[in-house]
C-alpha cells in the first residue's frame, strides 16, 4: 500500500517524501509542477536510496487522477498541492479558489470513488487569523482572513470536515503549519521561490547569497519586544516528521476529524531570526526599516502540546539549526534546481 502525495515536489512535501521512505512507506507523488521541479525528487531518492514513483500531473484534471489511483494501491493521501503565496492570491482570486478548492474537491471525488478515506491536508496557523490569544491552541477561535489564500485554508478545511459529517469513515486531520524553515541537512533540497520571496528566510538567504542587496524589513511598530513582528518558525524536516506520525495515527483509527498545530511554541521576532542567522552562518546581513505590509499581525505562535500529547511529536531542531540548514541550501544551489 502507498502514501499518495500531492504537491510532493516542492518545498515540504519533498521533505516529508524523505522522511515517509526513511520510515518505510511507499510513495507515490503527483505534482504539476507549477512551483517546483522534478529535480527535487531525484535528490530525494539519492539521499534515501530509495525510489519513489512520480506523475506529472494536475489535480484538476479528473481523468489523470482516476488513472494513477487505478494504477496505484494507495492507502492515504497527504495533500500539499495547492498555491500558496498570499501576496498573489490577493490578485488572482479565481485562480486561488480554482486551483485550491476545485483541485482539493476533484483529489476527494476519485478518493471516493476508489474507497480511499484517509487524509492529512495542509492547512495553516492562518485560519486564526489574528489569533484571539497567544500561545494558540487549537481551540482558539477561527479569526477574520484577509486574504484568498487563507480563505482557501478555512474553506478546505470545514470541506473536508464535512465529508466526515457524511461519511464517519472519513479520516480527515487538519495540519496547521506555522512558518517552516529550513532545509535538509545534506543542503540538497530546500525552499526554492520564484521572484522575490514572501517569506523571511529565503529572502534572508538571496540577500547573504548576494541575489538582492539587502533585506526589507515590514514594520518596526508593533507591539512586541522588539517592534518586529513575532513568529513560530519551524524546521520543515521536524514538520515533515509531524506527517509520518499523523499518519501513524490516522492509520489506527476508524474515522474521524483531528486538528493539530505544527509549531515550537516559541515566538522569535523578524530581528531575532537576522541575528541568528547572522550568528550561525558568520555573516552580516544588511535590512532597511519599511512600511508595515497590510494583513501582517503581531505576533502568532502555537501552544503545540495537543501534537505531543496525541502524535507523540515535538519539533527538535532549534532557530540556529534552521539558519544553518537553510544557509547551507541556499549557497550550494544560489540557482535552486537550475543546473
Ligand atoms: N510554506 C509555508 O510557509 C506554508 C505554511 C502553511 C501551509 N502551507 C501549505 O503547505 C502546502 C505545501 O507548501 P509548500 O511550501 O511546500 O509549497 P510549494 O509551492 O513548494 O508546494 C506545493 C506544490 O503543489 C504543486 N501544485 C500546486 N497546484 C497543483 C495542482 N493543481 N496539481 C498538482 N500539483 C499542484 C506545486 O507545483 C508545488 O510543488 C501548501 O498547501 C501550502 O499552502 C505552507
Amino acid at each position: 500500500m502507498a502514501i499518495l502525495v500531492t504537491g510532493g515536489a516542492g518545498y515540504i512535501g519533498s521533505h516529508t517524501c524523505i522522511e515517509l521512505l526513511d520510515a518505510g512507506y511507499e510513495v507515490v507523488v503527483v505534482d504539476n509542477l507549477c512551483n517546483a521541479s522534478k529535480e527535487s525528487l531525484e535528490r530525494v531518492m539519492d539521499i534515501t536510496g530509495k525510489s519513489l514513483t512520480f506523475y506529472e500531473a494536475d489535480l484538476l484534471d479528473r481523468g489523470a487522477l482516476l488513472e494513477i489511483f487505478e494504477k496505484e494501491n494507495i492507502e492515504s493521501v497527504i495533500h500539499f498541492a495547492g498555491l500558496k503565496a498570499v501576496g498573489e492570491s490577493v490578485g488572482k482570486p479565481l485562480e486561488y479558489y480554482h486551483n485550491n478548492i476545485t483541485g482539493t474537491l476533484v483529489l476527494c471525488e476519485v478518493m471516493k470513488a476508489h474507497g480511499v478515506k484517509s487524509i492529512v491536508f495542509s492547512s495553516s496557523a492562518t485560519v486564526y487569523g489574528d489569533p484571539a490569544f497567544v500561545p494558540i491552541t487549537e481551540e482558539c477561535p477561527k479569526g477574520e482572513i484577509t486574504n484568498p489564500y487563507g480563505r482557501t485554508k478555512a474553506m478546505l478545511e470545514q470541506i473536508l470536515t464535512d465529508l466526515h459529517t457524511a461519511d464517519p469513515e472519513w479520516k480527515v486531520m487538519l495540519l496547521r503549519y506555522f512558518n517552516p524553515i529550513g532545509a535538509h541537512k545534506s543542503g540538497r533540497i530546500g525552499e526554492n521561490p520564484k521572484g522575490i520571496p514572501n517569506n523571511l528566510l529565503p529572502y534572508i538567504t538571496q540577500v547573504a547569497v548576494g541575489k538582492l542587496d539587502c533585506l526589507g524589513l515590514f514594520g518596526g511598530d508593533y507591539q512586541t519586544e522588539d517592534g518586529t513582528c513575532v513568529r513560530d518558525y519551524i524546521h520543515v524536516v521536524d514538520l515533515a516528521v509531524g506527517h509520518v506520525k499523523a499518519l501513524n495515527k490516522v492509520a489506527k483509527s476508524q474515522g474521524g476529524v483531528w486538528v493539530y498545530n505544527l509549531g515550537t511554541g516559541i515566538g522569535y521576532s523578524v530581528l531575532d531570526v537576522i541575528h541568528a542567522f547572522e550568528e550561525a552562518n558568520d555573516l552580516k546581513i544588511p535590512y532597511v526599516m519599511k512600511e508595515r505590509r497590510p494583513g501582517d499581525i503581531a505576533k502568532c505562535y502555537a501552544d503545540p502540546s495537543k501534537a505531543e500529547k496525541e502524535l507523540g511529536w515535538k519539533a527538535e531542531r532549534s532557530l540556529k539549526d534552521m539558519c544553518r540548514d537553510s544557509w547551507n541550501w541556499q549557497k550550494n544551489n544560489p540557482e535552486g534546481y537550475v543546473k
